[in-house]
């Protein structure tokens, strides 16, 4: 390649960039995160789903690193509202999936070492822009070893993949309201893998 074909190719790559930047898939055209119809929301998720992954996987966490190989549990992201203006998508560890794909509202104590990982795609409606929000991930420890919490471990990863300063009693304050259901909140109803 000649120094002038390499030239106009940067100036070519350049110019389809900025041409990117007028259509995006990520641009927001609602002015309520609840006006987003389904096939809008699965749109905006295709968009940012490589993104996400990459983000959460950035410096080497193993959850980041691992979750989308894990157990798929709703049919689609979805928007509930508690975890602020997101898109939620939540996987499921093996040892956590077959409980937690009952979806069961009572006498739910899930087993040691079960981690839900729940994905999430934050909505600016100012800026008219949806991109990759935390990971936010609960963890199953030992019976006893946690009784402010139930035994669960909150985390979370922020979208670059760096672990995000959790307060406990944040998260849990409001998982604590699904005490019948070990905590566990699961996605919006219409959503629910196989329901
Ligand atoms: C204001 C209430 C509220 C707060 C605060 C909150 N959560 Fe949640 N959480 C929910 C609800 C409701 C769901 C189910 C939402 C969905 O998936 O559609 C949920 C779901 C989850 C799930 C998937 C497992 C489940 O319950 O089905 C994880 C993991 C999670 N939250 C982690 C966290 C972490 C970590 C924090 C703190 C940084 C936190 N949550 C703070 C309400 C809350």
């Amino acid at each position: 390649m000649t120094l002038t074909t390499r030239l106009t190719a940067a100036a070519f790559g350049l110019a389809l960039s900025s041409t990117a930047a007028f259509a995006d898939c990520a641009d927001l055209t609602v002015e309520d995160q609840f006006d987003l119809e389904e096939d809008q929301i699965v749109t905006l998720y295709e968009c940012l789903e490589a993104k996400m992954a990459e983000g959460y996987a950035k410096e080497g966490d193993e959850i980041g690193s691992n979750f989308r190989s894990w157990a798929p549990t709703a049919t689609r992201g979805a928007i509930q509202g508690a975890h602020g203006t997101r898109i939620l998508n939540t996987f499921a560890n093996d040892i956590a999936a077959e409980q937690y794909l009952k979806f069961a509202d009572e006498g739910v104590n899930m087993p040691v070492g079960s981690i839900l990982a729940k994905e999430s795609i934050s909505l600016s409606i100012k800026k008219k822009k949806a991109r990759p929000g935390p990971l936010f991930i609960m963890t199953k420890m030992e019976a006893g070893s946690i009784p402010e919490t139930g035994d669960w471990l909150y985390a979370g990863l922020q979208p670059n993949g760096k672990v995000m300063k959790v307060k406990q009693s944040f998260c849990h304050d409001c998982h604590a309201a699904y005490d019948d259901s070990d905590f566990l909140a699961y996605p919006v109803e219409e959503v629910r893998l196989g329901q």
